[in-house]
């Protein structure tokens, strides 16, 4: 067989944007090359001098970004998981053992897991709360909350069923009681506005790989009150080095060790070019690309859709009588559609919605063409008809 072409793609419909976003933006593969192409420029923590500050500029851009009031309270990280990680940890640290925490169903393993080792550990108690009509609404979580309920963790967009949470009255119920609220916008990021000055989240957290065009290996995440968050990582910070006590000061207090520069600089890049699209028309253009992509689908009994009326560009299905892996393995190999199958890394929406097996997701980016939906539309109803 042959294999799926790695590069040209002539012919590839690449529909896996919600796990990694490609192609990637020539400005952003342009300002990577620069970014290596220079001595890195940190003030304080390199020797070169007169190049880019690529974390000044990107905390500039992102807070920008993000209606963030201080770009210094933008924190680089790995990515999502490593972010969710540091805040979770952290926040436990501080707390008084054993505390409550509230997650939801729609998780990525990124919040499940480190909750449930922290569960394990005796640390926190947690309840897991479900989703109706693919959304968890503040109701849910006024009814899950308890008196020693000190933190909530949660997605902002659902990775499989693409929906968006109303997070900005989930934020202002939980900071008027004093609960510190982590929202997880690995999915959201760089698809629709978020506007941290009207949504008082404690913690919101981002990737650069997805929906923001930089590369695997950059993300970060915008932190209200650093107090509240110990820090779990020393190391150098080119700051305040006769000290042996991590600084307590933002953004060096979650930020030891050389940065990811390459990452940072594609991240800085691909926040420009959203900007130079407008966030607006990425976001229409998705929801008009996903509503025909779904209507195409539809005209086909055996394909069972799970999010019809998804916020983001997401659609994930199932043909009836094929397993999931199967379907996304058929439209790779045949038809040079890829998409991504299985739970990725989401369980327990996949137990609410197809009992734990799993599904196809197709998820679209700004690059999607709407011929690429139509053919990619075509092959799944093709693959439904054939095995009907
Ligand atoms: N969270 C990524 C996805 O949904 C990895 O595919």
């Amino acid at each position: 067989m042959e294999p799926i072409p790695q590069n040209g793609h002539k012919g590839l419909i690449y529909l896996n944007n919600a796990a990694t976003s490609w192609p990637k933006p020539p400005g952003v593969i342009a300002e990577v090359k620069k970014s290596l192409q220079n001595p890195y420029f940190e003030q304080g923590r390199t020797t070169a001098g007169g190049a880019i500050d690529y974390p000044v500029a990107a905390r500039t851009a992102l807070a920008g970004f993000f209606c963030a009031e201080k770009p210094d309270h933008i924190i680089f990280t790995q990515n999502a998981t490593d972010s969710l990680n540091l805040l979770i940890h952290g926040f436990t640290r501080n707390a008084p053992a054993p505390f409550h925490t509230i997650t939801t169903e729609l998780e990525h393993n990124s919040v499940l897991r480190p909750l449930h080792a922290l569960e394990m550990d005796g640390a926190i108690t947690l309840t897991t709360v479900p989703c109706t009509d693919n959304r968890v609404s503040l109701t849910t979580i006024k009814e899950a909350l308890r008196a020693d309920t000190r933190l909530v963790v949660m997605t902002h967009g659902s990775n499989v069923l693409g929906s968006v949470q109303d997070i900005k009255s989930i934020a202002e119920y939980l900071r008027a009681n004093d609960i510190f609220f982590i929202v997880d916008g690995a999915q959201t990021a760089g698809h629709i506005p978020i506007d941290l000055s009207h949504m008082p989240v404690d913690a919101f957290i981002f990737t650069g790989h997805k929906a923001l065009f930089g590369i695997p290996g950059i993300g970060g995440f915008y932190l209200s009150d650093p107090a509240a968050i110990a820090i779990t990582k020393q190391g150098g910070t080119g700051s305040d080095s006769a000290s042996l006590r991590h600084p307590r000061d933002m953004p060096t207090r979650f930020e030891a060790g050389t940065h990811n520069y390459p990452g940072i600089a594609s991240l800085y890049a691909g926040v420009r070019f959203i900007e130079g699209i407008s966030l607006a028309a990425i976001e229409r253009k998705g929801r008009e690309l996903t509503a025909s992509f779904i209507r195409a689908l539809k005209k086909t009994d055996t394909i069972h859709i799970y999010n019809e009326s998804p916020d983001l560009p997401i659609v994930s299905f199932n043909i009836d009588g094929l397993d999931n892996h199967e379907t996304g393995f058929i439209l790779a190999r045949a038809y040079q559609v890829i998409t991504r199958t299985g739970l990725h890394c989401a369980p327990l929406v996949h137990q609410r919605i197809d009992g734990g097996n799993g599904c196809v997701r197709a998820s679209l980016s700004w690059f999607t063409t709407p011929d690429e939906c139509q053919v990619a539309a075509e092959a799944i109803r093709e693959v439904a008809k054939e095995c009907a």
